[in-house]
């Protein structure tokens, strides 16, 4: 074979000429419709239609693609919060539908507020972590589920009860379990941007227990996911109740919130 004959013979450029005639479009009346000819002969004019016609037509088929994009988009979002762990009854619970009366009360929606504002660009890269602490009823998991859904719409998150956390891991002790201890705990502690841990302290945890928050929360700290932790307790409840060890990392990484007035569902009575 001779190696300096090209594989290809040079494909033969056609000498494409335009051409123009008059016409009547049925929507838009007289125009000039154009039209191509591949080898240059008016016998052979391939005629495009009414340029207005074409433009329309391509518009209306963008606009078509771009609203299959958005309900693409509004699915895509939607199945994530159906992931997410978060209770019908509380998809509800967002910023508007929360009322700040007092100065403690608007600093913690602030606070709230400004960590779903910046997640992306800060809280995200740096793994921040939020402690709303206080009694039940003051509106912590309104504000948790708020900054959530908030994140939601561009991440991934979930919302979990710390006792159906330790739940989860301990279902994967079981034999015929479907997915491992490391599985579950990497998910919980690696993979899902926020973390919601509700309920923490509701329960006597045992050392099993403990073991299991500490394992899921360590992680997270190592990694730098962020992770918002709602509880009852205060400051050294939360510490005897998680370990000291434990609690010095999210210390060191976290804003703490403290709710400390009355009920709402009290004072609403
Ligand atoms: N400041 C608030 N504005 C509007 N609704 C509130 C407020 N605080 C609490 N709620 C509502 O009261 C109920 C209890 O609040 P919740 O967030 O569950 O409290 P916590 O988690 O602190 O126990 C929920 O229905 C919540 O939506
Ligand atoms: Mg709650
Ligand atoms: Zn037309």
């Amino acid at each position: 074979m001779n190696m300096n004959e090209p594989l290809e013979p040079p494909a033969k450029k056609p000498m494409m000429t335009v051409f123009e005639r008059d016409m009547v479009c049925e929507t838009h009346g007289a125009r000039i419709e154009r039209g191509i000819s591949l080898f240059g002969g008016a016998d052979r004019v391939i005629w495009h239609g009414c340029g207005q016609c074409n433009t329309d037509h391509r518009d209306r088929e963008e606009e078509a693609e771009r609203v299959t994009e958005e309900q693409r988009k509004q699915e895509r979002i939607e199945s994530r919060i159906k992931a997410s762990g978060i209770p019908a009854a509380f998809r509800d619970r967002c910023f508007t539908n929360y009322l700040a009366e007092s100065a403690d009360q608007r600093r913690a929606a602030g606070v709230a507020h400004e960590f779903a504002k910046t997640f992306s660009r800060s809280h995200l890269p740096e793994g921040s972590m939020l402690v709303f602490g206080g009694n039940p009823g003051t509106g912590k998991s309104h504000l948790a589920l708020a900054i959530l859904q908030h994140v939601m719409k561009r991440h991934t998150g979930m919302y979990l009860d710390a006792m159906s956390l330790i739940r989860r891991v301990r279902a994967t002790w079981r034999r015929d379990a479907d997915e491992t201890e490391e599985e579950v705990v990497r998910t919980l502690g690696e993979t899902i941007d926020l973390l919601v841990i509700d309920e923490i302290g509701v329960q006597r945890g045992t050392e099993d227990e403990q073991t299991i928050l500490f394992d899921v929360l360590n992680r997270r700290y190592r990694e730098k996911r962020p992770t918002i932790l709602l509880t009852n307790l205060d400051g050294p409840g939360l510490k005897e109740f998680l370990g000291p060890r434990i609690m010095d990392r999210i210390f060191e990484r976290a804003d703490i919130v403290p709710f400390k007035w009355e009920s709402y569902r009290r004072k609403k009575r």
